[in-house]
């Protein structure tokens, strides 16, 4: 059994780092070979190289019950900390309790020149049955595994820049792949029969990034008291504001230095406000979720071109941009979180076979299917969206970025081994983060 709390991870050395994972999850240690430019060379065009970034581990995470070391590649300093250090609150909950829908993709086919759209939307439908047949013999070990053609829709599009058209949705099951491949492929194999019923012309025939039908959601509730830092304020020192007689907001730290389980539950819910109602604010919340959601597809070789395109879309399918998570509390006045997106990801087929990482990645989680990755991206994505949340409603997002980035930029100005810590640690006493800076520093300390 995995065990996802490893005591003073960070502080290991690289190779201590990968023993303790190999005892956590009671393996041999993970092969996190890269890719070479020879497989590159097999996977697109052109290729002069590769391209590498940090790989780090998501700590802590209980996930309906079990626990999972979760490698996410991501660049940006603070993302992998933050992730493991609200798993870690989230069990003091139980976890992370998360669901997938059937893995349904849809394939979209656009049908011009129809003279009687509602005619041919009804031969459409009253050939469903044939046409469904047509599409489950175009991937038999899809159809061997489960999967297959399972619906369609007729949409009608009355304006467009070119008027009047029909679309037809192929909705098509396809168990652990992305899917992509096989859904492109039904409908071009469908659009002659389609043509022939229609009258009409297909034009278009290309999967849909918005793939609502394939959504994964989850939830977490952390304790009220494990939201507290630093030295809260004394009980009852919380007063009620005039105007709505609930806890004073946040206003900077209590006298104590910290604040209290309430002050941050209160201080998220209030950011996920701004979120729910704002665009401009749901696009920076929403892109805090994606650091967890990327970090996590990119290390398992998934399109995370599409999951980004899918969770935009979502966010604004009622017809305004708005929060892909939700926060608020539960009657006991714990803090509860929950978060749906589409999750078009798969675990066989593409990069994900071919990159040696990303096989490496799937084997520490134990992921047997799609649905359970679909899962665990879910759940860091709402952890990571509540350490920004968290961070935001209290002491602000820069004092924790501050030290990373201060190593970045000490590493940038020519820092190595020791310096870098010297260097960085110098720069966040001063509260000067430049490279300028940092130079300087490296001048003085090597003359
Ligand atoms: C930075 O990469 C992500 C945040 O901006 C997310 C947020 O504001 O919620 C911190």
């Amino acid at each position: 059994m995995t065990n996802s709390r490893i005591a003073g991870f960070y502080k290991l050395t690289l190779d201590e780092k990968l023993d303790a994972l190999a005892k956590a999850s009671e393996g041999t240690p993970p092969d996190f070979n890269l890719l070479t430019a020879q497989q590159a060379d097999k996977m697109v065009e052109n290729v002069v190289a590769t391209h590498n970034l940090p790989l780090g581990i998501g700590l802590n995470f209980k996930i309906n019950g079990a626990d999972r070391l979760i490698p996410m590649v991501i660049e940006e300093p603070s993302v992998v900390a933050g992730a493991s250090f609200m798993a870690k609150l989230a069990r003091k909950g139980g976890g992370f309790y998360a669901t997938t829908s059937a893995p349904e993709m849809i394939g979209q086919m656009q049908v011009l020149d129809v003279a009687d759209t509602h005619a041919a939307k009804m031969a459409i439908y009253e050939e469903r049955d044939n046409l469904l047949a047509e599409a489950d013999t175009i991937d038999p070990i899809l159809k061997k595994l489960g999967g297959g053609a399972r619906d369609l829709e007729v949409r009608i599009i009355e304006n467009s820049p070119i008027g009047k058209f029909l679309v037809l949705h192929l909705i098509y099951d396809v168990r652990d792949a992305m899917g992509a491949n096989a859904v492109n492929t039904a409908c071009e194999k469908l659009a002659p029969r389609i043509e022939t019923l229609t009258g009409g012309r297909v034009h278009l025939k290309i999967l849909s990034n918005l793939s609502d039908r394939r959504m994964a959601r989850v939830r977490c509730r952390i304790p009220v008291e494990a939201l507290a830092f630093g030295k809260a304020p004394p009980q009852g020192e919380k007063q009620a504001s005039p105007e709505t007689k609930s806890p004073r907001p946040l206003r900077g730290r209590a006298e104590g230095g910290g604040f209290s389980g309430e002050q941050v539950r209160d201080g998220i819910i209030e950011a996920y406000a701004f979120a729910a109602a704002d665009p401009y604010r749901a696009a920076t919340h929403n892109k805090g979720i994606m650091n967890g959601v990327d970090a996590v597809v990119i290390a398992t070789g998934n399109d995370w071109r599409a999951i980004e395109a899918g969770a935009h879309a979502y966010a604004a399918r009622d017809g305004k941009y708005t929060s892909l998570s939700t926060w608020g509390k539960d009657d006991e006045g714990n803090l509860v979180g929950t978060l749906e997106m589409p999750m078009a990801v798969g675990i066989v087929g593409g990069a994900t076979k071919v990159h040696p990482t990303a096989q490496a990645a799937l084997k520490l989680m134990n992921v047997k299917t799609a649905s359970e990755l679909a899962e665990i991206i879910v759940s860091v994505g709402l952890a990571q969206n509540l350490a920004a949340l968290r961070a935001l409603a209290t002491e602000g997002i820069q004092r924790g970025h501050m030290s990373l980035h201060a190593r970045q930029v000490a590493i940038a100005a020519g820092a190595e081994g020791g310096m870098v810590d010297k260097v960085a640690a110098q720069m966040v006493s001063e509260k000067v983060v430049r490279i300028d800076r940092a130079e300087e520093i490296l001048r003085e300390i090597t003359a």
